[in-house]
């Protein structure tokens, strides 16, 4: 593991990011319009090395150069400026962990692997992704992400669907209770109705349609509910909220990552005009309102690959979102 490397790179992240994004403005001032791209794909690459460093694997990387290659095309016009641009990341990078001059054997492995990373990202850039099986690691950063268009002649398994259930029923909780309901639907039209009233109706942008929750539109939906509180036996008295919480993250979040590790992709919506929608689906579909206007849902499916997934396609209609957000998680580690 190289974490005092990755903390470096963290911290000099967006440092990094305008050097690079002014180099790309005035060489390539014709690139100005997607900069927001370059922006994006730099956050992403640089994310991918922080990983690399902090995990000592190249799965991050892998995942970007298939991303680069979605639906086996090059997503980019051409890489020469993309290979100039990570390579004076390269060099950043490896003169803020110290710089080769002065490197100790320490410092040397560092930058190897630093070396390594980036290898793999040009070799494979340029030449073409060389495509490993879904591993752990794959299927979490397709989690991370969210899938707002699905190609509806490509459904859910059986087999996967009852899997994707099962695992994430099985989730613990605290002492075993059950403080949420699952809904799943693989009915269109039902669907509809959910992704219709996934909005914030005190945002006025959720007019537009480049706002809508594409990802609820999913061939397959899970919608997580709150569970009735006073059928819950629990002589504690534990804090339901709390735990309805905790229960749903642990089950979704195993949902997601299973059903990527299936090979599918996913997206999460918190947003939903709640009540409505729990009133909607009591009256159409005869579901139990909960007493508690609260969810999340979640929609599994495969993508039309053609498309990045931050568009939303309805109706024939393809919208582009803009709506992205990248983290690290901060991790300490004691041995
Ligand atoms: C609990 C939870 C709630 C979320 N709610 C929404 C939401 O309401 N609307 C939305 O567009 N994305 C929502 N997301 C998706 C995240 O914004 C997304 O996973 C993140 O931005 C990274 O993916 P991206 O790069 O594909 O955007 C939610 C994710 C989680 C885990």
């Amino acid at each position: 593991m190289y974490y005092t490397a990755a903390n470096i790179v963290l911290e000099n992240k967006e440092n990094i990011i305008s050097n690079l994004l002014l180099w790309i403005k005035n060489t390539h001032p014709n690139r100005t319009d997607t900069l927001s791209k370059c922006d994006r794909d730099l956050r992403n690459v640089i994310n991918a090395f922080i990983n690399g460093l902090k995990f000592n694997n190249k799965e991050h990387i892998q995942f970007i150069v298939e991303e680069f290659y979605r639906n086996n095309t090059l997503q980019l016009q051409s890489t020469d400026v993309e290979v100039a641009c990570y390579t004076m990341l390269r060099d950043q990078i490896i003169e803020l962990c110290g710089g080769e001059i002065h490197a100790n054997s320490e410092s040397l492995q560092t930058i190897n692997h630093i070396k390594y990373l980036y290898n793999e990202l040009i070799n494979q850039l340029v030449n073409g992704p060389v495509y490993t099986e879904m591993n752990v690691e794959k299927a979490s950063f397709i989690a991370e992400r969210c899938q707002r268009n699905w190609d509806y002649d490509n459904p859910v398994s059986i087999a996967d669907y009852n899997s994707i259930i099962q695992s994430a029923t099985t989730m613990p909780s605290k002492q075993n209770r059950q403080y949420y309901k699952l809904l799943v639907s693989t009915n269109k039209d039902f669907n509809r109705l959910c992704y219709s009233l996934a909005v914030d109706r005190t945002n006025p942008h959720f007019d537009q349609p480049i706002h809508r929750n594409g990802q609820v539109l999913a061939p397959m939906l899970m919608i997580f509910m709150p569970a009735d509180e006073s059928q819950i036996d629990d002589p504690f008295n534990d804090d339901f909220e709390k735990n309805f919480h905790i229960s749903i993250g642990l089950s979704s979040g195993v949902a997601a990552h299973s059903a990527a590790m299936l090979g599918y992709k996913t997206g999460f919506c918190a947003c939903a005009a709640w009540e409505e929608l729990y009133t909607a689906l009591n009256e159409q579909y005869n579901i139990p309102i909960p007493t508690w206007f609260r969810g999340l849902m979640l929609g599994i499916g495969n993508p039309i690959w053609e498309y990045s997934r931050h568009n939303v396609f309805v109706d024939n209609v393809l919208y582009n979102t803009d709506d992205s957000y990248d983290k690290i998680v901060d991790v300490k580690f004691v041995h």
